[in-house]
């Protein structure tokens, strides 16, 4: 068999840790929001990150384009340094790796005509003659499936999946290579969700691009996605193949995710694995496995060790006790 491709992307020993501000403006805890996360992005794969509200999705995501400086770790695209590891900031480099914003609505400026949002990232990033701008910001326009009449509007005179077609165009006026979708669907209607996911694959092929999928919607994961990456409380908890994600989980926590999706997970999965609780405190995690305190398979080992992602090809789980 051939060898791989060398990864476009590659996440060591990520970390974000924010302070937690205690009265007096003291630090009073340390919220770890993404924790020492490693993996690796093939060209023109599409990696799914999945996990409640607040384990680190959007932290991860963020840190990895270099919106959060990293706590500790490293980011490389092709090999080079592009956050961590003492890099200064290179924007040729840098731009390379776009974040789009979970709220375009949110992400644009409201004072903005839409024109004016598309021309932002293109001063910003380098020294194109106006004429220049000007034409690929309407060709980016049409690549996105607006009309060109939109770039005179304002943010609130579109609808949300108009918005988030131009937080696209915004990125791709900067030519990246790997895009992180943040909740790309979320608070759009069912019908608009399959054409901005049409679009995405079609901007995929046209670009080459790289995604990094933010959802919490299982299906739209299951659909669009190679492989799945699970996360709880800043650590990735399991990452495979979405086939065998979905049809053989091996971490508990994974277990649960697709047990709150019946539709998915199957009414067998659900008895055994539904997923009570809130979880702990970030800023004050339990020792040891950090899901024990929710886990239904919990053994006196995991409050003692904390359990790595286990090495190897295939599906991955940091768990002592994977599998059914
Ligand atoms: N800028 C910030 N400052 C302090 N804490 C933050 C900041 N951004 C996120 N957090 C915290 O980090 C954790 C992860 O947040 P986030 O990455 O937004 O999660 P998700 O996208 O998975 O919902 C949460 O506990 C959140 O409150
Ligand atoms: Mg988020």
């Amino acid at each position: 068999m051939a060898d791989p491709a060398p990864p476009i992307l590659e996440v060591r020993n990520l970390s974000k840790i924010f302070p937690v501000q205690g009265a007096f403006g003291r630090v009073k805890a340390r919220l770890r929001a993404v924790d020492d996360v490693s993996f690796a992005l093939a060209p023109g794969e599409v990696l799914g990150l999945v996990g409640e509200s607040g384990c680190g999705k959007s932290t991860l995501g963020k840190t990895i384009m270099g919106i959060h400086e990293p706590s500790a770790g490293e980011v490389r695209f092709e090999g080079e340094i592009i956050a961590g590891g003492g890099f200064r900031r290179d924007n040729a480099m840098r731009a390379k790796v776009q974040y789009a914003y979970q709220d375009p609505g949110a992400s644009l400026d409201p004072r903005w005509k839409i024109r004016d949002s598309l021309h932002e990232p293109l001063i910003v990033h380098g020294n194109m003659p106006r004429a220049e701008r000007d034409a690929q910001v309407r060709e980016i326009v049409r690549l996105v499936g607006l009309p060109e009449t939109h770039l005179d509007l304002y943010p609130h005179e579109i609808s949300g999946g108009q918005q988030r077609r131009v937080g696209l165009a915004r990125i791709l006026t900067l030519r990246p290579k790997v895009v992180v979708l943040d909740e790309p669907t979320s608070g759009l209607d069912v019908s608009v969700q399959a054409t901005v996911l049409t679009l995405f694959r079609d901007l995929q092929r046209q670009f080459n691009l790289t995604y990094i999928l933010v959802s919490h919607d299982l299906a739209v994961v299951r659909t669009m996605c190679d492989r799945v990456a699970v996360m709880y409380l800043g650590k990735l908890v399991e990452i495979g193949p979405t086939a065998a994600i979905f049809d053989a989980p091996q971490h508990p926590y994974t277990r649960s995710l697709l047990a709150a999706t019946p539709r998915i997970g199957g009414a067998r999965i659900a008895a055994a694995f539904a997923l009570t609780g809130e979880p702990p405190d970030p800023a004050n995690l339990p020792s040891g496995c950090r899901f024990r305190t929710r886990c239904p398979k919990v053994q006196p080992r995991c409050a003692a060790e904390e359990p790595a992602l286990a090495p190897g090809a295939g599906t991955r789980a940091a768990c002592f006790f994977p599998g059914a």
